[in-house]
């Protein structure tokens, strides 16, 4: 039985859970098409149940010509038929539930698909009802698109629509046309669509490029230029059209509309978001949504400015990871709430790019972030395949690659731009979205891994023979052991859900160093993110906070190194971690003589 919290309180349940992100394409088959589907997914429902995770974010489900793997939706209320059917839906929620897991759906409201009926007739006519659920403009004079905007995916933002004699904007593809929210019908039927879901039980919704929906329109209806960072080309559009002016409007009209009439978990995927924004929209007192997917630490590894975007690869330099990370923690402490993830469905492989992939430390340092990551504060994501430490993909060619950023980038970039192929191909290997993309290797067993019997829509990791759920869950050391210790220490340790996170040591490039605490608990958490050994110490601050007459031991609560430990178990001062080694500790008071 799930027990209903105040929104945003201390101790509401999402505040101490941990969710699992599901990409039902790469999941698991249950129907040998090669595409993972709804009864997939519930025939894996005990791991996750091993796991402990007590919310799963489902990436989208419903009926779409799949031109973006199901973020470009053509029936909100409709299930797609490779994925199953409502009934599939139903069974696997209420499976879910009575394993006490609840389920936050992905809702997709920034676009929809051109198949949507809205759109088909929307573009029909001018004087069609549904004309005013997109964004329209007349083109320049010289017939030219009405601004200079590149979209995420390529190509001009806008799309010319010869029975109307306009152009329609598109901040992804052209086959996800943008959805006009100023349009109180609009908003209406979006209200109508989340009512749809929740009343059908689900728990919540993660919101795709939500803090998108608000366009920054100009007094005469212009949506103005982008500055010009790459002459003779189209500009990036999509820092133009984040955060504008009725974003916050907006959001509370579906608070007051929608959400509070029901307990849900609701987490807003919020690009170019800064941490004022952050606490303006999580404040549960004056927000609208429980939390954010804020990308800062994302693109530490990306030149800034770089016309590329996240392909201008740059090395992280941990310093800025840390500092990135704390300034969210610090402003949101009290006022709001963090989520907290090193991965997703768009992002490369954690433990390839922050840890260390090579065969002697790859488990070890997926053990170091996980614990990393969980000492935070906010609610944890964990993306399907991170629970076993899953690399990136070596892929060889584009011919290996499904992504339509991807494909489009390379096409582009080498077609178009002119730039040299090799370098491309290293960026795609680097931050390509189908690095998280390739199936779940479930089995080391053929043909597929257990995926599928079928052939898969995009190749598993050349590794799956050896990198499998079965090896890595049979592993008392393995990762997946590390997740499952992490999530059932945040159940019963309230300072992990609600402790200060305080960041040490902010300036040291190898060494990442954590406290948390709440009343008279105080955790340490000490992370070595390179490949030589490191001696650490206790900060004097916290040192000192044990009393005149007292000194601090450690407890082991999470080691990512089993062999550290014998000396986890007091030293404080000098203490050694290996290569990518992580430990979590509780600090106890004993006399210090
Ligand atoms: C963000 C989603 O996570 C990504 O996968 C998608 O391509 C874009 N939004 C467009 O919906």
């Amino acid at each position: 039985m799930i027990a209903a919290t105040r929104r945003g309180a201390v101790g509401a349940w999402w505040r101490s859970a941990v969710a699992y992100q599901i990409y039902p394409r790469s999941f698991c088959d249950s129907d040998g098409d090669g595409i993972g589907d709804l009864r997939g997914i519930t025939s894996k429902l005990d791991h996750l149940q091993d796991l402990g995770v007590q919310v799963v974010w489902l990436s989208p489900v419903y009926a779409s010509p799949q031109d973006d793997n199901g973020y470009d939706i053509s029936d909100y209320r409709a299930i797609a038929p490779e994925y199953g059917t409502l009934a599939d839906f139903d069974e696997m929620l209420a499976a879910m539930h009575a394993r006490g897991m609840r389920l936050v759906m992905d809702l997709v409201v920034n676009h929809s698909s051109d198949e949507h009926v809205w759109f088909r007739q929307a573009r029909s006519s001018r004087d069609n009802p549904f004309h005013d659920h997109y964004i329209w403009r007349d083109p320049k004079p010289d017939g030219a698109p009405p601004n200079n905007w590149e979209a995420a995916f390529n190509g001009s933002v806008w799309e010319w629509n010869e029975p109307t004699g306009e152009y329609y904007l598109h901040m992804f593809s052209r086959r996800q046309p943008d959805l006009n929210w100023e349009s109180p019908a609009l908003r209406q039927e979006v209200w109508a669509l989340m009512r749809f879901w929740l009343d059908r039980g689900v728990d919540g919704f993660r919101m795709d490029v939500i803090n998108m929906i608000s366009k920054p329109w100009e007094a005469d209806g212009r949506l103005p230029d982008a500055p010009v960072v790459r002459p003779g080309f189209l500009q990036p559009g999509f820092a133009m059209s984040c955060n504008g002016p009725r974003l916050m409007e907006f959001l509370r009209e579906m608070r007051r509309e929608v959400l509070d009439h029901y307990d849900t978990l609701t987490v807003g995927e919020a690009p170019m978001a800064t941490v004022r924004q952050g606490r303006e929209i999580t404040d549960p007192r004056t927000g609208a949504l429980d939390m954010l997917f804020q990308f800062e630490h994302m693109d530490l590894d990306s030149i800034p400015g770089d016309p590329r975007g996240k392909w201008a690869l740059k090395p992280l330099h941990l310093p800025d990871l840390k500092r990135t990370m704390q300034r969210w923690q610090d402003a949101l402490h009290g006022c709001g709430w963090n989520s907290l993830y090193l991965s997703n469905h768009d992002q490369p492989r954690p433990v390839s790019r922050f840890g260390c992939d090579e065969p002697a430390h790859r488990v070890g340092s997926a053990r170091m972030l996980a614990i990393w990551l969980h000492a935070h504060q906010g609610t944890p994501y964990i993306y399907q395949g991170e629970e076993i430490g899953l690399p990136n993909t070596p892929f060889a060619s584009i011919e290996d690659c499904r992504d339509i950023e991807t494909l489009n980038m390379h096409r582009i970039a080498i077609g178009e731009r002119g730039e040299d192929p090799a370098e491309v191909m290293a960026a795609i290997r680097a931050k390509g979205r189908d690095n998280a993309r390739t199936p779940m290797p479930w089995s080391g067993t053929g043909p597929h891994a257990g995926f599928t019997r079928g052939t898969p829509w995009i190749d598993l990791h050349p590794h799956w023979r050896e990198i499998h759920v079965e090896r890595d869950r049979a592993d008392p050391h393995g990762v997946f052991a590390m997740y499952r210790r992490l999530i059932a220490l945040r159940r019963v340790h309230p300072v992990l859900a609600e402790g200060r996170c305080e960041g040490w040591a902010l300036d040291h490039s190898r060494l990442a160093i954590l406290s948390r605490s709440l009343g008279d608990e105080l955790w340490l958490v000490a992370c070595n993110f390179g490949g030589d050994t490191e001696t650490f110490d206790l900060p004097e601050e916290l040192a000192l906070r044990a009393g005149t007459g007292w000194r601090w031991l450690a407890e082991p609560m999470a080691l990512s190194h089993p062999a550290g430990a014998p000396d986890a178990h007091a030293r404080l001062q000098g203490a050694r971690l290996a290569p990518w080694e992580g430990r979590m500790l509780r600090l106890c008071r004993v006399p210090s003589s």
